[in-house]
């Protein structure tokens, strides 16, 4: 299987730290070892600094899950790429469905986090996704509205970054389709990896060096992944629920 980059998304949640500990440092060594990819742990920004600790000396890398756009000031409640960075942070989630939903966040919000975020140097996990997918046709999903929501995403929350190609590399788009997260609804596995590929088209037809990973998201567990992880196009998993429980983690780094 081709490397695969796995985001554990605790949101404002928290697992027992000492069980996520054990079962974190007990199954990644194989993972490392077999060189399947990366692990990136997304606590709550009030646990970055604990967790940063707890996995010094591991290869698991630290994110947050969002940013601010200003570098420093009069933004109370707020937190800089440069405050996340002197905490060991490495990636950020920007645009999230769930501070789009609930939060009111804009795509002209999140296209200045994530300029701001890529300019500091920040990996930068752009969500997208469509909030609700059409009725079947001929026992197939109809994708069309998908694709060009997801398209119209794009084009707003990347405004003047898709040029810019040396932040090419930081950038990581993530496919959510809302009504796949915390639903135990995911996509089938064939439409997330049509999606994806649809991503990668659109991308780089902006900018030839621009290849960014597309990772999948929604209701990701140790039983699905595998169905996903067989796409080559699919490279990797942002997952939310099942990152909390110490069981599943186990059990998706050895699906992967
Ligand atoms: P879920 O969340 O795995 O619980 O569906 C995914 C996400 O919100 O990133």
């Amino acid at each position: 299987m081709d490397k695969k980059l796995l985001i554990f998304n605790w949101k404002m949640n928290l697992p027992i730290l000492s069980e996520w500990n054990k079962a974190i440092k007990s199954s990644t060594p194989l993972f490392y070892k077999k060189r399947r990819g990366d692990i990136v742990v997304c606590p709550p920004f009030t646990h970055l600094e604990k967790v940063s600790k707890l996995i010094k000396n591991t290869k698991i890398k630290l994110g947050a899950q969002d940013v601010f756009y200003e570098s420093k000031g009069s933004f109370t409640g707020e937190i800089s790429a440069t405050e996340l960075k002197n905490l060991g942070v490495k990636y950020v989630i920007i645009g999230h469905s769930e501070r789009r939903q609930f939060l009111g966040e804009t795509d002209k919000i999140i296209n200045k986090k994530v300029l701001a975020a890529l300019k500091a140097g920040l990996k930068v996990i752009l969500c997208v996704g469509e909030p609700k997918r059409d009725i079947k046709r001929h026992k197939k999903y109809d994708l069309r509205n998908a694709k060009n929501y997801i398209k119209k995403q794009l084009e707003k929350d990347l405004k003047g970054i898709l040029n810019l190609k040396s932040y090419g590399l930081n950038l990581i788009i993530a496919y959510e389709p809302v009504w796949a997260i915390g639903t135990g609804k995911n996509d089938t596995p064939e439409d997330a990896a049509e999606i994806v590929k649809f991503i990668k088209k659109s991308l780089k037809l902006k900018t030839k060096n621009l290849k960014p990973m597309v990772l999948y998201g929604g209701s990701v567990n140790s039983k699905n992944i595998e169905d996903f992880a067989k796409y080559k196009k699919i490279n990797g998993f942002l997952i939310g629920s099942a990152s909390l429980k110490t069981k599943e983690i186990k059990n998706i780094i050895k699906a992967i």
